[in-house]
């Protein structure tokens, strides 16, 4: 299985602050191992610029969130039809900042998780428990409950073209990661949740950084990284990447 290492900026970066990245992270990303695959997701406005940019590359695009309908009266949403035409491959779905400051349930992730499938897009689900939940002992529940309401009625093919991503909340933006031998027991207990999870590409997520990448990257159950902060700086997350391929 391939590594899988995807870049999630948040909203951060206007679009010309994007093409200044790419001029410096193109460069040192040319030879990428066929063994791993990078994705970056920029902000809505400046998926066109990335989109140009990456055209010819290895480096695939993503988006951070979308609606479940292909169209209508939902002001400020964006559609699937609407990323695949910019080129995007992959949408990260139910990133739990969505889910905490904007009101995004498991029903609706499972919505969208159907619609990307259908549409031809990769879903990256973003499941994790809350510090108080790691607290009460209910990690293990908390996340194989919102892996297995996300993935509702999803089977066969379909299932095969999903990504996971374990992002406990406690560990995003803080500089306190997740112990990686930790992370991997609990990606491991989504996996074993459902049989054709088997092959799932599962990522870690939360305060990944280039030098610990490595130590998460060795696991058994972990098949990549999503990763915030540490993407946002083009020599950094180059690093991050190379770092990620050579453990
Ligand atoms: P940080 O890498 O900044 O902790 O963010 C993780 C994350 O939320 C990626 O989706």
């Amino acid at each position: 299985m391939p590594r899988i290492v995807v870049g999630n900026w948040k909203m951060h970066k206007t679009a010309a602050q994007t093409a200044a990245f790419l001029d410096v992270f193109l460069p040192q990303v040319t030879a990428l191992p066929p063994a791993i695959e990078v994705v970056l997701a920029p902000p809505f406005t400046a998926i066109p610029e990335a989109a140009r940019r990456l055209h010819g590359t290895r480096v695939r695009l993503g988006a951070q969130t979308m609606h479940w309908e292909l169209e209508g009266a939902f002001t400020g949403e964006i559609s699937a039809p609407m990323l695949l035409e910019l080129g995007v491959t992959h949408v990260i779905l139910g990133h739990s900042e969505r889910r905490a400051l904007f009101n995004e349930t498991d029903h609706a992730v499972n919505l969208k998780v159907h619609t990307a499938l259908e549409q031809g897009l990769t879903p990256i689900i973003a499941l994790g428990e809350t510090l108080a939940e790691r607290k009460a002992g209910t990690t293990d529940d908390r996340v194989v409950a919102q892996s297995h309401a996300a993935l509702k009625g999803v089977s066969g093919d379909a299932l095969r073209r999903v990504i996971i991503a374990y992002e406990p909340i406690w560990a995003i933006g803080t500089g306190e990661n997740c112990d990686p031998g930790e992370a991997d027991r609990v990606m491991g207990t989504i996996r074993a949740s459902r049989t054709e999870l088997a092959d799932t590409p599962i990522l870690y997520g939360g305060s990944m950084t280039p030098s610990n990448v490595g130590a998460y990257a060795e696991r058994p159950n972990v098949n990549g990284g999503l990763v915030g902060g540490a993407s946002l700086d083009p020599e950094g997350f180059a690093r991050l990447i190379a770092n990620a391929v050579r453990s």
